[in-house]
């Protein structure tokens, strides 16, 4: 009698179930948002060119100089021995202050920090103060 002897390997056999497909549909559906920002930046267009680089001369100045100077028509100067820009004419063309202006600034006062401006910004500032000659 021989009796087989089943060595059964239990083999692990997994199912990658490979098979059943997903058949489900991704429908792309893309939003496109398009933002037109119909920015009507208004400046008037009659604001002239020259009026424009004052307005940046002035704030220029509001933000260095107005500690110490007057910018405008009528308030004496916060530093009283610091000349009101609307003077400044009254002392020179104030286009002679180009130069001054592009090499440094250097007044006869120690008070006065040098200032360096760039050739544009010099033109807005005296754009600028051509604005204060009557
Ligand atoms: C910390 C104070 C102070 C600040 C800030 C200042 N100044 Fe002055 N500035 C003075 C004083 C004080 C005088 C007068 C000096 C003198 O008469 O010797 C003067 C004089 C001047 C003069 C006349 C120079 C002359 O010889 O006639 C000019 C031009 C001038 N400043 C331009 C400027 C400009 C432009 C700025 C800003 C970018 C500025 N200052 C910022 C204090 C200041």
């Amino acid at each position: 009698m021989r009796r087989a002897i089943n060595t059964d390997v239990p083999g692990a056999a997994r199912d990658l179930g490979a098979g059943g497909a997903a058949t489900g549909r991704h429908s792309g559906i893309r939003w496109l948002v398009l933002v037109a920002v119909a920015a009507s930046v208004g400046l008037p267009q009659h604001a002239s060119a020259q009026a424009e680089r004052a307005q940046r001369g002035l704030t220029f100045a509001r933000v260095n100089c107005a500690r110490c100077h007057s910018i405008d028509k009528v308030s004496p100067s916060p530093l009283a021995v610091a000349p009101p820009f609307r003077t400044l004419h009254q002392r020179y063309p104030v286009e002679t202050l180009e130069e001054a202006l592009a090499e440094g600034i250097v007044t006869g006062h120690p008070t006065m920090p040098e200032f360096r401006l760039e050739p544009d910004q010099i033109g807005n500032f005296i754009a600028f103060l051509k604005t204060l000659e009557p």
